[in-house]
């Protein structure tokens, strides 16, 4: 059994909610951090050991508050929280592009000083912040998305520049193709599914397990030397653009 603390905001549906059932199965205590709070409450009921934790990210004062009912200093964060406003650029509110920048990329920022402010008093801890391919290969009519992606692949280096010496390890996943959470939607078109399973080297799909094993090891001490890294969990499509060119 492990004595360890998780908070993992965004966790009340998705990528978040598989995530906190993982670590809640590796024994972790669980805070389960959530704008949506029925949703946080539902989850963390039916967790082993999980304290739900109705919060916006967006806000210092409702994050703070919610770390200081947590009731102990987590060991391991998973700045999970997001969302997505589609639509060209030449169209797109500016309100939506705001949006999806507090919420996808300040919001990383205001969770991790909390959070790694605790952890400096408690000798370290390991932060896992949630990129996507879209931080590394835009795609088209995504608004602010792939800018903020993009944006907390350097906040993670930066992170793991200034925090390596309180023991503060940070990295982040870019998950590729998740037919899951916000993705789910969109696959449910036979025809878009198909188009993607082709573009992806291993043929398939993502699926929230897939994200949530990695975010598991990168908490992990197996994961103890690895620093400031984004790891792609998408069955390798980044690598794949030659790809959809005809060879002869
Ligand atoms: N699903 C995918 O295909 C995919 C791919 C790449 C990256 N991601 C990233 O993974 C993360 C999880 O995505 P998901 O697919 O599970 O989405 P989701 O919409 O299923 O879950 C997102 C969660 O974040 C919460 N949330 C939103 N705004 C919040 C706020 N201000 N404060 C607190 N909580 C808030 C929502 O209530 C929701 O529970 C996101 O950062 C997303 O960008 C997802």
């Amino acid at each position: 059994m492990d004595d360890r603390t998780v908070l993992i905001t965004g966790a009340a549906h998705g990528l978040g909610a598989c995530m906190a059932r993982h670590a809640a199965g590796a024994g972790y205590r669980v805070g389960v951090m959530d704008l949506d709070a029925e949703g946080c409450a539902a989850l963390a009921d039916g967790l082993q050991n999980a304290v739900p934790l109705a919060a916006d990210v967006c806000d210092p004062e409702s994050v703070e508050k919610a770390l200081d009912s947590l009731g102990s200093v987590p060991d391991v964060l998973i700045n999970n929280a997001g969302i997505l406003r589609t639509g060209p650029l030449l169209d797109h509110p500016v309100e939506h592009f705001r949006t999806v920048i507090e919420v996808n990329l300040n919001a990383v920022f205001i969770v991790a000083q909390a959070v790694a402010r605790r952890m400096r008093g408690n000798g370290g801890g390991c932060i896992v912040n949630m990129s996507s391919i879209n931080g590394i290969h835009p795609a088209m009519s995504c608004g602010a998305y792939p800018a903020a992606k993009a944006g907390v692949i350097a906040l993670t280096q930066q992170m793991s520049l200034e925090w390596g010496e309180f023991n503060i390890r940070v990295n982040a996943i870019a998950p590729g193709f998740i037919d899951s959470g916000m993705s789910a939607p969109f696959y449910q078109n036979a025809e878009v599914r198909q188009q993607r399973q082709g573009a992806v080297p291993l043929g398939r799909l993502g699926s929230a397990d897939d994200v949530a094993e990695c975010a598991m090891f990168l908490a992990s001490d197996a994961a103890s030397y690895i620093n400031g890294q984004t790891i792609a969990v998408d069955g390798g499509v980044i690598n794949s653009v030659l790809m959809q060119l005809p060879r002869e």
